[in-house]
């Protein structure tokens, strides 16, 4: 499992007893250091369409066009791991920065419009800014070897003139690491087009959008506009059984059995550029997702009340040809100017 178990007992504290104050212990407070006074940093405008929600930066963190570059680097660079990869070796551009095959028995989450999330991966298990969320990546997942950061003489030159270090702490290129994935936005599918005026719809697409959008199919409750996620977790009646560990979600982070079963809901954007769905895969196609909504909703006790809601006891009762409206409008989703922005892909030099 890629789950870091250490962390996620930490903050149930059940198993305190077994851990030791060390393995819970977090990194300093954060402390950003001005940037170099030597140095001035070209402030960026992290531009979100008007109808997006509010995204919230952390002061010590505004974003600079030099440290979200600095970021970029870092997420292509095969130097903070022990094992050759990257960030981008599980997070691929072309896939809305995911990869179409499983890793550790779970699809990769894909990387988009994450500046609005507060609750990280599939079981919700990492919580707060994504300075945080790059802390544990770097610190716990990749356990970056400091040493050889600070060897390179490239890097410790840029980061002593982007943001005044002597010496790179994980809290530092987990800052970076931040201001380069908060600067990725999708904001150009089909469906912003089409809410923005640019671009119509076709018909199928559009009764799709309908589904989505009202009690027919009831999908906006969760997976809201225009981030096409509440970032919240539900669930959705996958199972009735937890026959695998991971099927049990955020139960796992809180050790309460209201939580059993429950997910953090997936941003939709690119969604059909993905060959898993769920958080353990089991469906291959949107069809099979559709189908699922449709009329396999196990109605197990926490169950989100609005999958089981009056007039949907049964499922959704979806025709043939509304299912297949409610996938063209799916297929809306995907941003090719996201998937292709050179400002996003590996750098060049
Ligand atoms: C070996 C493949 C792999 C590599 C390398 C990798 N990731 Fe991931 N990433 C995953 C998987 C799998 C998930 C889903 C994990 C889960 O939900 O427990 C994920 C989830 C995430 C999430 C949560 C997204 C969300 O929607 O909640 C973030 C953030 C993230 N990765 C950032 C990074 C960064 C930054 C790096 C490099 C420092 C990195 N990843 C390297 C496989 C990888
Ligand atoms: C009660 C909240 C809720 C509602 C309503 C809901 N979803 Fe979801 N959706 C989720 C959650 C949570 C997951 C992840 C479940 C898991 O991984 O086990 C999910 C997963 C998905 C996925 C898979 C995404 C991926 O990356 O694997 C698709 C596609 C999807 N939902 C589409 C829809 C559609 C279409 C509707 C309406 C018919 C809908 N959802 C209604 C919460 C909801």
């Amino acid at each position: 499992m890629r789950i870091h178990r250490k962390i996620i007992l930490c903050s149930v504290g059940i198993v305190g007893l077994i851990m030791t104050a060390i393995s819970c212990k977090k990194e300093p407070a954060p402390s950003t250091p001005p940037p170099d006074p030597g140095y001035k940093l070209t402030p960026y405008n992290i531009v979100a369409p008007a109808h997006f929600p509010q995204m919230h930066i952390p002061e010590d963190n505004k974003p600079y066009v030099e440290r979200i570059e600095l970021g970029r680097m870092l997420y292509y660079d095969n130097i903070l791991s022990n094992d050759g990869r990257a960030c981008a070796s599980c997070h691929f551009q072309s896939y809305g920065f995911t990869v179409p095959n499983m890793v550790n028995d779970m699809p990769v989450l894909p990387h988009v419009n994450l500046a609005w999330h507060g609750k990280f991966m599939w079981d919700g298990s990492k919580t707060g800014t994504l300075e945080d969320v790059m802390l544990f990546e770097t610190k716990e997942f990749f356990a970056t070897d400091l040493e050889k950061m600070n060897a390179s003489e490239k890097y410790r030159d840029l980061f002593k003139k982007y943001y005044g270090v002597d010496y790179i702490t994980h809290h530092d290129i987990a800052y970076a690491l931040a201001q380069f994935t908060r600067s990725m936005i999708s904001k150009d599918t089909k469906y912003d087009r089409y809410m923005s005026g640019k671009e119509q719809l076709t018909y199928n697409e559009e009764m799709g959008m309908r589904i989505f959008f009202s009690e027919k199919g009831d999908c906006f409750h969760c997976h809201t506009a225009m981030i096409t996620t509440d970032g919240e977790m539900h669930n959705t009646g996958l199972d009735s059984i937890y026959t695998k560990e991971m099927d049990k979600g955020y139960f796992n982070v809180t050790g309460d059995p209201k939580d059993l079963g429950r997910f953090r809901t997936p941003n939709l954007r690119n969604v059909a550029l993905r060959k898993n769905f769920m958080h353990d895969g089991r469906f291959k196609t949107l069809e099979e997702v559709i189908d699922f909504y449709d009329h396999s909703v196990k109605r197990v006790s926490n169950v989100d009340p609005i999958m089981t809601k009056e007039g949907k006891e049964n499922g959704l009762r979806l025709t043939i040809v509304e299912k297949q409206q409610l996938v063209a409008f799916l297929n809306t989703l995907t941003d090719q100017t996201y998937i292709t922005d050179t400002s996003f892909s590996k750098p060049t030099y």
